[in-house]
């Protein structure tokens, strides 16, 4: 499973990377706006630091400035891949830059139907957002078992399932045991999973045992 890191904060992505766990980065307009800074320059930095797949999302509405945005986001690096929202518009660009073989995350899917819209137009990531489906009284996890099975049954349906809106580590747990290919994860949360008491307290434990021995391994 892959591990992508949801931020557009240049100092968390270097701290994370230092993990050797982040396979990619994905930010969307709320994330560049926290962040303050400039999409292009933001985008360009974080390809510098990191090769795997980073997403940049347009902000267009029609199809043909959709695929103009995501033109130029890509032509910033290689390994950008052109967000796009879940629209028939959407769609439609997403289509295009299959044929371009340019990488496209179509996102704000809340359905299986979007998903399958979304396969079916070519897109290398669909991200379902588990927690604003949460939100909404709907459980999002199931969304991801539903998608899981839909593009199991064929072939021709090579989408990679992208869990995201992940709003803590029992997401991160439950899309992998459903098979979703990756989870983008806010920094805090994937620092969160390594968090257990019992580790905690048996190191501490260790450290005192060791201490009245007297000893030393350097
Ligand atoms: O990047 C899209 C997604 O992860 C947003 O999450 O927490 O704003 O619902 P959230």
């Amino acid at each position: 499973m892959k591990f992508f890191i949801d931020t557009a904060e240049i100092d968390e992505i270097e701290d994370l990377l230092k993990t050797n766990m982040v396979d990619g980065v994905t930010t969307n307009p709320s994330l560049i706006a926290k962040s303050g800074k400039d999409i292009k320059e933001t985008i360009s930095k974080i390809c510098q630091l990191i090769s795997g797949p980073v997403s940049a999302e347009v902000t267009a509405i029609t199809s043909s400035e959709m695929v103009e945005e995501g033109k130029i986001l890509h032509a910033i690096a290689p390994n950008v891949v052109v967000k796009i929202p879940l629209t028939w518009d959407g769609l439609e660009a997403c289509n295009k830059f299959y044929n371009l073989k340019i990488p496209t995350n179509v996102t704000l899917c809340f359905s299986a139907s979007q998903a399958l819209l979304a396969a079916k137009a070519g897109a290398t990531y669909i991200s379902p957002f588990i927690g604003r489906l949460d939100d909404s009284g709907i459980e999002g996890v199931e969304l991801i078992g539903q998608i899981r099975s839909i593009y199991d049954n064929y072939d021709n349906l090579n989408t990679q399932i992208l869990a995201a809106s992940i709003r803590n580590t029992n997401h991160i747990i439950q899309v992998a045991m459903l098979g979703a290919d990756v989870a983008t994860i806010p920094p805090k949360i994937l620092k969160d999973l390594i968090k257990h008491p019992l580790t905690e307290i048996g190191l501490e434990n260790f450290l005192k045992d060791w201490e009245t021995t007297g000893q030393k391994i350097r």
